[in-house]
């Protein structure tokens, strides 16, 4: 609750976007807790915040944890902080118990996993994970005309920490704590979900243009509507993606229409597609079919499709799953096996190093919303497992 002051909106959410000043409020918080607790703080050239716990071998790779602190405009207050600030937890419960541990631990807090500001999203673990170039994405914009190297040079101004070089430290596993964004866990009844893998996603960017014209004199027969051909274009593809068993996901979670004045017709109009499946094979092929349905339907307008990201479906480690789950069961929480909905930077991270994620219940499965909530007893349980399974690495 302490954070989410940072960026709090009237309705009990948070609007902490990436690299904003709420960010960086939020992050300076978790840097003065780190350093009256005795941790020492770093962070990366993409701005990725670390919190260090020494061990008592201090050449081993660390046992890293966390998540990220950005949020949606309109976010909760759990997706993402909870996993940072249960990693500090587990950090100041080994202090409180007077534990050492043979690897050092790290709790991590990831630059820009909603990508909802700039894009993509999961930008930090998949800069750190080696996935993406940070030299490839300093000019992309925010919507408002910002570019991402300014705005990350302004963080890392504000955030008091050495920088520390990119490839100074190999994992030596990843476990990130997160709320579900799901119904599954509060339907059953069970406060831990031992997560067996992130499905793909796949986002696209489409540019309609058609010809700006006045909306009195203008007969339908000429017009070139660029919203007119995007609202056919989308409701096609609505039918294209919708299946029996509800498995594919589609979403436009945002469309700028211009020039935007009640009485031109639009000229241009844009908007996002956010595209996922556990298959990967479904994403190329559906993915692919909107390039061309897109370009059909959208005519007489002009219809340019581009393809921003396509993160491919993760597995997550067994041998962490089985740690997570005897955890679980060692502290009597009920646990299922569950797959990933949501996208996380634990999905980049699988890429170097043995990785997992432990799920709680939230409020209805509620998600992305300024109402998302979580138990106090289910935020502890999620992290007394994570405890126990950092324990168990950092001992290895
Ligand atoms: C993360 O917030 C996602 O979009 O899955
Ligand atoms: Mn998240
Ligand atoms: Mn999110």
């Amino acid at each position: 609750m302490d954070v989410a002051v940072y960026g709090a909106t009237e309705k009990g959410g948070v609007n902490r976007q990436a690299l904003s000043q709420e960010d960086v409020e939020a992050r300076n918080h978790v840097v003065r807790w780190a350093s009256e607790k005795g941790f020492e703080s770093f962070q990366d050239h993409i701005g990725n915040l670390f919190v260090r716990r020494e061990g008592t071998e201090a050449n081993l790779d660390p046992v890293m944890t966390g998540s990220h602190l950005d949020s949606q405009p309109t976010g909760g207050r759990f997706d993402g902080a909870y996993g940072v600030l249960a990693g500090l937890e587990v950090l100041h419960a080994l202090n409180d118990a007077n534990i050492q541990t043979r690897r050092p631990i790290e709790v991590v807090a990831w630059t820009n996993e909603e990508g909802s500001r700039f894009s993509p999203g999961a930008m930090g673990s998949s800069i750190f994970a080696g996935v993406r170039d940070l030299g490839a994405i300093l000019d992309v914009t925010d919507p408002s005309g910002i570019i991402l190297k300014d705005a990350l040079e302004e963080t890392l101004t504000a955030v008091p920490v050495p920088l520390r070089k990119p490839d100074s430290v190999t994992p030596y596993c990843y476990v990130e704590t997160h709320i579900e964004q799901g119904p599954i866990l509060e339907e059953r009844k069970a406060p831990i979900g031992v997560v067996s893998g992130i499905q793909g996603i796949r986002r696209l960017n489409l540019t309609v243009t058609g010809e700006e014209a006045h909306a009195g004199t203008t007969p339908r027969r000429s017009r070139k509507d660029a919203f007119a051909s995007t609202v056919a274009i989308i409701s096609a593809l609505e039918n294209l993606t919708t299946d029996d068993d509800d498995i594919l996901r589609f979403t436009v979670g945002r469309c700028e229409v211009l020039p935007g004045s009640p009485n031109t017709v639009p000229g241009q109009a844009h908007f996002t597609i956010d595209l996922r499946h556990p298959d990967n094979d479904v994403l190329h092929a559906v993915g692919d079919k909107i390039h061309t349905m897109a370009k059909a339907i959208g005519a007489p307008c002009l219809i340019e499709v581009n393809d921003i990201s396509f993160v491919a479906s993760t597995k997550f480690d067994k041998y962490i799953m089985d740690v997570i789950g005897d955890a679980a069961s060692r502290l009597k929480y009920d646990q299922i096996i569950m797959p990933s909905g949501a996208g996380h930077d634990a999905m980049h991270m699988s890429k170097i190093c043995r990785t997992g994620m432990i799920f709680i219940p939230c409020l209805r499965g509620v998600s992305h919303n300024e109402a998302e909530s979580a138990t106090p007893g289910d935020l502890a349980a999620g992290t007394r497992v994570l405890a126990d399974t950092i324990l168990h690495f950092a001992n290895e």
